[in-house]
């Protein structure tokens, strides 16, 4: 029954999601992307126009989500909210439901059901932590402020968004200093987690580091 687990955490635009998908294709394991799970619960409490800080509604609403992770697909009560859940405005709504302990605890048991064999890498904040305490192998996947917001600047022109690289490191600092902080599963580096700084590293480097880490330990 002890299915192995890869846990890998860090600050948001790290790249961990990419690593992390990438991981798992590699090792023919399934994949979690937790922060998915709060960006769906931030949509979902602002198309039912709550308050995003109205701790008992948003807990409701994250205990009766109704999700499905279908090949790439992830759908939002019946309806494709792939793209949806990638907004500034969600991911920054979703930093202020995670805040929330209730909300979080509504979410675990979804989460810890993703291990399946023959293994699961999950990528968030406190994987490594809250979630999959006992993962047989624990990273911390970072990169500089000024890296990750030039990578996600990059991203969000290819997609044909008017932004303003300033804005957006601000965004990602203030969104950092927001997860550190909260009292529940904060963003931390663990003893027990390898610290993976991906500044200078590219997407294959940071996969092969990972799987080279898994190899030592399994
Ligand atoms: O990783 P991503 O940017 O999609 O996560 C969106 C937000 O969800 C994060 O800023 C963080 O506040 C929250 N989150 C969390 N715990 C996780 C994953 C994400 O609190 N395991």
């Amino acid at each position: 029954h002890l299915i192995p687990v890869i846990a890998i955490d860090g600050p948001s635009a790290s790249g961990k999601g990419t690593v992390a998908a990438r991981v798992a294709a590699a090792l023919g394991w399934h994949y979690l992307d937790s922060g998915a799970l709060y960006r769906l619960t931030a949509l979902a409490v602002l198309q039912r126009g709550l308050q995003l800080d109205d701790a008992q509604q948003v807990t409701a609403v994250a205990a009766a989500l109704d999700v499905s992770f279908l090949e790439g697909m992830i759908l939002l009560d019946g309806e494709d909210a792939t793209e949806l859940i990638r907004a500034e405005a969600v991911g920054e709504a979703a930093s202020k439901v995670a805040v929330l302990p209730s909300v979080r605890a509504a979410l675990l048991q979804r989460q810890r059901d993703f291990a399946r064999a023959p293994g699961l890498v999950a990528d968030g904040r406190d994987m490594g932590s809250a979630v999959f305490p006992e993962a047989t192998l624990k990273v911390f996947l970072t990169a500089s402020a000024e890296e990750r917001a030039s990578r996600r600047y990059k991203q969000l022109i290819a997609k044909g968004e008017s932004v303003n690289i300033l804005q957006i490191l601000q965004d990602i600092e203030q969104r950092d200093a927001r997860d550190r902080a909260r009292s529940v599963a904060p963003l931390q580096q663990l003893p027990d987690a390898h610290l993976l700084d991906t500044t200078q590293l590219s997407i294959e480097q940071a996969v092969k580091a990972v799987l080279d880490w898994w190899q030592a330990v399994s």
